[in-house]
């Protein structure tokens, strides 16, 4: 009962040999709810559902799935994963230098409910100063900045002050080195950035850098 390759998943669909849930399915373009039963001619396969994972990021790990000269985030976890999971990808990147939550998943429509711009899922950042934050750079944060060679301010962000070089920072855009940038917009310099949250998902306190565990259902349910 070895697995079909997607050439051969494909065919037996559209020869109606495929039933979900007492339906048969002719569609090879549907989403299989989590926890279907499915029937490959009558007989019920077990299904490997979508994985998501999440990651304590250490810092000089790349947010890429390969990389010849560098680790990659995918290196951090077991390679039976890795090998089971062909699909497992980041769903929203750190750079190299930024630690904290770093989200995978085998699921395309959830990391782009993570990441699209349009959906505007919150992000949350701990962010330590090179100088002490000034109320106009709330201000500014908080209304929104122009970054170098973009054309469109930032969307308003939410700015919590924890010490005079130390803040929590919310966005919910991604754009490239977005909150690097906009400190050094504002005036100030990001000496570590550090990921706590991504919508209502919270870096486990548990997980020592390096270290990963699968969500929950009702982590992966809070994205959508
Ligand atoms: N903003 C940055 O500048 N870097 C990150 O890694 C994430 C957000």
């Amino acid at each position: 009962n070895s697995p079909l390759s997607r050439k051969e998943a494909r065919r037996a669909i559209h020869a109606s040999n495929v039933e979900v849930n007492g339906e048969v399915w002719k569609d090879t373009g549907k989403h299989l709810p989590t926890g279907a039963q499915v029937l490959l001619e009558g007989q019920q396969l077990t299904v490997q559902g979508e994985r998501y994972l999440m990651l304590n990021k250490p810092a000089g790990i790349v947010s890429a799935t390969h990389d010849s000269e560098h680790s990659t985030a995918l290196d951090l976890l077991p390679t039976e994963l890795i090998e089971l999971t062909r699909n497992l990808h980041i769903a929203g990147r750190l750079d190299a230098d930024t630690t904290g939550l770093l989200l995978l998943t085998t699921d395309g429509q959830w990391s782009h409910r993570v990441t699209s711009p349009r959906i505007e899922c919150p992000k949350t950042y701990r962010v330590n100063l090179s100088t002490p934050i000034l109320d106009s750079t709330i201000q500014d944060l908080e209304t929104g900045v122009m970054l170098h060679q973009d054309p469109k301010p930032t969307k308003p962000a939410q700015v919590t002050v924890l010490e005079p070089q130390l803040i929590e920072l919310t966005i919910s855009e991604g754009r490239y080195h977005q909150v690097k940038r906009m400190l050094a917009a504002a005036g100030n310099h990001v000496v570590a950035l550090h990921r706590q949250r991504i919508g209502d998902i919270v870096l486990d306190p548990v997980l020592e850098p390096g270290a990963y565990r699968e969500l929950t259902e009702q982590e992966v349910a809070s994205i959508g």
